[in-house]
């Protein structure tokens, strides 16, 4: 039986089935384990986690009546507050998906070409000009502008080798998509974005062997890390066109709106809107993101994941809006109707995030593909149940939507 409690309750002997937060904020790398030795315990208890699910089937049970929640009960909450965020703003009209797919996809390849030269030159420890970036920010806040969904998709696909540089430009992406949910303009925007596409640049100063080791990390090793804030600030500070809010961004986008982040702790009116948001587009980028030692969850499921446990983790307003700008089932999201029937999210309705366009493709009770239809779940009875895991189904999703 699945257990959400507090990780001062947590003992040697728990199956940890998954914790409760960013993968960046603790140096676990296994996504369930069984918690054997004590050093584990210590590490998960001082690293600044507050929750965990434990599988009491799996090990040891929690002595005391202290339950958090129940897996029933988690999904309700979170269904609740998602269906809260739900309405749609109307904002700008966009482009069909796919008739901006093309450029967004050009527009990446030249991104990472800039990027990877821009740390490059970090790393042998030039200065990076700020203001050459500038251009580029420009091109992918045009594509955004034209539809956010089509260089944001793109974005998350990334391989161990461009994984900062892919990363970088993610969160640059989502960052002017965040900023405008918020109303962001002119070079707030701007700032916005340039501050994320150098947000990580420290850890060009990182080794290799740390930064990409597939296993546990050490608490050295973890300490390590957390230097590449103070790390971009510091490569950055002395640039002739670098700006507040880049250097903001770059030194607490690790901060938590409780005051539990790194590198201090900030809380309250010092940590900065810009740092908020790169907060939670730093945590859904690396949460979507396959890397070596593991693969990225689904948007739908990590938008999920991080209703659940944003509290003391993400600020309240800015959550919202990055819900509002993500969507809660994204295109290219495959889902489960109440009928049965499975299909692809293809674009958002302009009603509610809960009522997108969808092309329905399969029946799971005959078990069998039906012929393709376009549904606007806005205008219909039909409606999602759940979203699901394609990996499970084994469908070719890319050849179902074109993207
Ligand atoms: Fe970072
Ligand atoms: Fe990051």
């Amino acid at each position: 039986m699945l257990k959400k409690i507090h990780v001062r309750d947590v003992r040697s002997g728990m199956f940890i089935h998954e914790i409760c937060g960013s993968w960046m904020d603790h140096p676990f790398w296994k996504k369930a384990f069984l918690l054997s030795a004590n050093e584990e315990l210590n590490t998960l208890k001082t690293c600044g986690i507050q929750e965990v699910w434990i599988d009491t089937e799996k090990g040891l049970d929690i002595e005391s009546e202290a339950v958090l929640s129940t897996p029933a009960e988690a999904n309700k909450k979170v269904e609740t507050e998602l269906s809260k965020i739900a309405e749609v703003s109307q904002g700008e009209s966009h482009l069909p998906i796919h008739e901006e797919l093309e450029r967004a996809r050009k527009l990446q390849a030249k991104s990472k070409k800039a990027v990877t030269s821009m740390f490059q030159e970090a790393r042998m420890g030039n200065a990076i000009k700020v203001n050459e970036a500038e251009p580029l920010v420009d091109r992918i806040n045009e594509s955004i502008t034209r539809n956010p969904e089509a260089f944001l998709n793109l974005a998350r696909l990334k391989t161990k080798d461009d994984y900062t540089y892919m990363h970088s430009i993610a969160v640059c992406a989502l960052m002017i998509a965040l900023g405008k949910q918020l109303g962001l303009t002119g070079s707030e925007l701007k700032n916005a974005g340039l501050a994320g596409l150098l947000h990580d640049v420290g850890k060009m100063l990182i080794p290799d062997e740390v930064l990409n080791k597939p296993g546990k990390l050490t608490d050295e090793e973890f300490e390590i890390i957390k230097q590449h804030p103070l790390k971009s600030w510091e490569i950055l500070h002395g640039s002739p066109d670098v700006t507040d809010v880049i250097l903001d961004v770059c030194l607490h986008h690790h901060e938590r709106v409780d005051g539990t982040g790194y590198p201090e702790r900030l809380s309250g009116k010092p940590l900065s809107l810009y740092a908020r948001m790169g907060a939670v587009c730093d945590v859904y980028d690396a949460l979507t993101s396959n890397r070596c030692y593991k693969n990225g969850w689904e948007p739908a499921e990590t938008i999920r994941k991080m209703a659940e446990w944003r509290e003391g983790h993400f600020d309240e307003r800015v959550f919202q809006a990055f819900v509002k700008t993500i969507g809660i089932y994204p295109s290219g999201t495959l889902v489960r109707l109440k009928s049965g029937r499975l299909a692809i999210v293809m674009e958002q309705s302009d009603k509610s995030l809960l009522t997108p366009i969808v092309k329905v493709f399969f029946s799971t009770k005959s078990n069998e593909p039906i012929m393709p239809e376009m549904l606007n779940l806005s205008r219909s009875q039909e409606s999602i149940a759940s979203a699901e895991d394609p990996a499970q189904w084994g469908f070719d999703l890319k050849q179902l939507t074109g993207f």
